[in-house]
């Protein structure tokens, strides 16, 4: 009965090194440095097991009875001062050397993105050329190439976390927190929130894609260009039914500025804080249930809309790539 048992609990553990949320699936410098760290760490804690274990089975297997008082006293200076000491010693080397490195900035002129945390969500800022693009909860970064980011919040404390790309750093009102590192694979990495900020920390998540830098450079000469009026249904909707005083869509209106941008929402992998699969079903749903779905949101539900015209909305909103 037990072998299954710790098969599957082994397997439990292999299969969450893996994954978009993982800190042992490093694909940046400083969540490299971060895992070998941990490594070293659990070899030196496999170590003193497997020593504590082995003496265990000497004393009560192989050699029972009274030991020499001389030999016992060496033994308890060495394995309770001596060897704690050295191994101690060890880890802090292990674990301090890398601290300079890991607070590093990065070089003067690498790319810079400033991101605020909010309850629940990411605002974004690229600047670029000495223009802010605002975006929420997505980031997009060129592989191979540093990456500077400041980090502010809008309302309480949060903590910005890539587990796969960089560790945790906290988000403060008044000030400026900073992270860098630089993304070493191509991929799609997940990000959450990792200090509790209220109910729905929980459901404070980004999305980081990396990818080539000529990728980069199309999908942030994209995400910059404004919407063109189209007179559509869906986009009257969003003029007349209060979303213009929360939301911007550039070229359409940039009155709202307490909500996400939704310039290009369509073209984002999920919608609510990083929680929905972005589709037309999940923006309807959101448009529909928002307190459900994420409750004390600040966000009301907009279930009493007609519904011809939250259909309207939600394909529009999912048109905007
Ligand atoms: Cu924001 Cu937890």
């Amino acid at each position: 009965m037990w072998r299954p048992s710790i098969v599957l609990l082994l397997l439990g553990f292999l299969s969450s090194c893996e994954g978009p949320f993982s800190a042992l699936n490093p694909a940046g410098d400083k969540a490299q440095i971060i895992a070998t760290i941990f490594w070293i760490l659990s070899g030196i804690a496999l170590v003193i097991w497997l020593i504590f274990i082995s003496l265990q089975f000497y004393i009560y297997k192989i050699r029972r009875g009274p030991h020499e008082k001389k030999k016992t006293q060496l033994f308890v200076i060495g394995g309770g001062a001596v060897f704690p000491l050295l191994l101690i010693t060890i880890s802090i080397y292990f674990t301090l050397r890398p601290l300079p490195t890991l607070v590093a900035k990065a070089p003067v002129g690498s790319l810079s993105v400033r991101v605020s945390g909010l309850q629940w969500w990411w605002r974004v800022h690229y600047l670029v050329d000495g223009e802010e693009v605002e975006l929420a909860n997505e980031i997009w970064l060129p592989v191979n190439e540093p990456v500077q980011l400041y980090l502010e919040s809008e309302d309480v404390i949060h903590s910005f976390w890539v587990p796969s790309l960089a560790g945790k750093m906290d988000t403060i009102p008044g000030r400026t927190t900073d992270l860098s590192f630089t993304p070493t694979k191509t991929g799609h990495y997940r990000g959450v929130c990792a200090e509790f900020c209220g109910t729905g920390h929980a459901l404070m998540q980004l999305d980081v894609n990396v990818v080539e830098r000529k990728v980069f450079d199309e999908w942030l000469a994209r995400q910059r260009t404004p919407v063109t009026v189209s007179g559509g249904r869906g986009e009257k909707a969003f003029l007349t039914s209060g979303c213009i005083a929360c939301h911007t869509v550039r070229g359409i209106s940039d009155i709202g500025k307490l909500g996400p941008d939704l310039t290009h929402v369509g073209s984002r992998y999920r919608i609510g804080g990083g929680i929905l699969h972005n589709n037309k079903t999940s923006l309807l749903k959101w448009i529909d249930h928002t307190e459900k779905i994420k409750p004390e949101v600040k966000m009301p539900s907009f279930h009493m809309l007609p519904e011809e015209d939250k259909k309207h909305l939600s394909e529009w909103l999912e048109g905007l790539k």
